[in-house]
């Protein structure tokens, strides 16, 4: 009798979060699948609930001083580990031996041993726990695409000579993948990412620079997260899955474009040598991602979204990106270019000045040209390891600070 196969053990990072929500919807309808580690910032009340449905082994609360509460609320036996997502000492030193001092998300994977980590953290705290899946040899669902923006040229290198497999969760890049299965990548000519335009795609450029936050969060296809949402509405986020792509399928900054499509039914296209188009479709559904991550290679025996129906679609639109209103769309290519740590500056830079227009201490309009000024003024290092990484951030941080600041003062 064939012996039934274990559960695919998962580490969800960001639980509690629009992405880490939903990957625990799928998970909890296959019994394939087990929790290893939950983790999350401050929202301590899901995550107390999530474990009780999940029972993992291990449980992470960024924020600490909700560690108490959490604990009282934890089904025996579950390992708490709170603490920041800052870098440890273990990581610094090339990660060697990853215990005291590594960062709590890192030390719930050394922990638990997953076989696939979803990296579902928002921003820079992504990257310490993908580095770490990695060592440990686990598979990465990546929805975090901070991570290979800010460090693409030390995780994927890590991946290859590890042997593990990056997933990507991102809409865009699964469509990638997913087109590209079974095909010679050396035969792809170009891929086409499509960018639903977000919320202010039609306004002009005077109207985009006081776009209020509620207007910014009111995407027209997609429910995401708060920063996020604000990268899709300055198209840096495309700026990022132009980075993301780079990265993940090898490909160079040409091979790689932006296109307008508001219906978001195209999630990416791939056309190859012989000037063949493969596309993939389904309605915006961030289920559908998640799902063959989670599942890759099979494929979820369910539906995953509402089935598309083309011919009440009827019609698609595409357009060209308008750099002119959206500034934003053409720094990912530039920072293909610039290569080296430019990656970690824009990352940083944008973190700070998304947070700033979230805390209502810049307009809209000034989130590009401060992340844009950043750029200009940060030093430049060619060499990509852990310590040059993490320096181009603080730079990034600590410049993004003081441009924002001055333009406050200008205000
Ligand atoms: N949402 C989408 O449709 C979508 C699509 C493509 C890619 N992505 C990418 O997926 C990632 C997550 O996006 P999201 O929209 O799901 O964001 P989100 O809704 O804001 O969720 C972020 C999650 O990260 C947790 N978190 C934040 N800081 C943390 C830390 N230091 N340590 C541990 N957990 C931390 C949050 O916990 P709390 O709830 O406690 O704050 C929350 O669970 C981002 O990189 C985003 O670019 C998202």
């Amino acid at each position: 009798m064939p012996m039934p196969k274990r559960p695919k053990r998962i580490a969800v990072l960001g639980s509690t979060g629009s992405i880490g929500t939903q990957a625990l919807r799928i998970i909890a309808g296959e019994p394939s699948f087990s929790v290893c580690a939950l983790a999350a910032g401050r929202n301590w009340r899901l995550l107390a609930q999530q474990a009780r449905l999940f029972r993992p082994q291990a449980v992470v609360l960024a924020d600490a001083s909700f560690g108490r509460l959490l604990k009282a609320q934890l089904p025996r036996g579950t390992r708490l580990i709170c603490g920041s997502a800052r870098f440890g000492k273990g990581l610094l030193a090339e990660y060697s031996d990853l215990a005291d001092g590594q960062d709590a998300m890192s030390q719930a994977i050394m922990l638990t041993r997953p076989d696939l980590v979803v990296t579902a953290v928002v921003g820079a705290a992504g990257l310490g726990p993908t580095l770490t899946g990695i060592r440990c040899g686990c598979d990465l669902a990546i929805a975090n695409k901070e991570s290979l923006v800010m460090a693409g040229g030390l995780v994927v290198p890590a991946a290859k000579a590890a042997g593990v497999r990056l997933l990507p969760v991102d809409s865009e890049h699964s469509a990638l993948f997913q087109c590209l299965q079974g095909q010679d990548l050396k035969a792809v000519r170009r891929v086409i990412l499509t960018a639903s335009g977000g919320p202010l795609r039609t306004w002009s450029a005077r109207r985009i620079a006081r776009a209020t936050l509620s207007q910014v969060l009111r995407h027209p296809t997609w429910r995401m997260g708060r920063k996020i949402t604000v990268d899709s509405a300055t198209l840096m986020n495309k700026a990022f899955e132009v980075i993301e792509a780079h990265w993940l399928f090898g490909l160079a900054g040409e091979q790689i474009e932006i296109v307008v499509h508001p219906e978001s039914l195209v999630h990416g296209c791939v056309e190859f040598s012989d000037g063949s188009m493969l596309a993939q479709m389904n309605v915006p559904s961030m289920a559908t991602p998640i799902s063959v991550a989670l599942h890759h290679p099979a494929r979820s025996p369910r539906p995953t979204s509402a089935r598309l129906d083309l011919a009440a679609v009827g019609r698609l639109n595409f357009a060209p990106a308008d750099p002119g209103r959206f500034p934003a769309a053409g720094l990912g290519h530039e920072v293909i270019r610039r290569g080296g740590t430019a990656g970690a500056v824009l990352n940083a830079a944008n973190e700070v000045a998304v947070a700033a227009f979230l805390a209502g201490k810049v307009h809209f309009g000034e989130i590009v040209p401060a992340v844009r000024e950043v750029l200009n003024k940060s030093s430049h290092m060619v060499e990509i390891n852990l310590r040059t990484v993490l320096q181009a951030d603080a730079e990034g941080r600590r410049l993004a600070r003081e441009v924002i600041q001055a333009r406050r003062r200008r205000a």
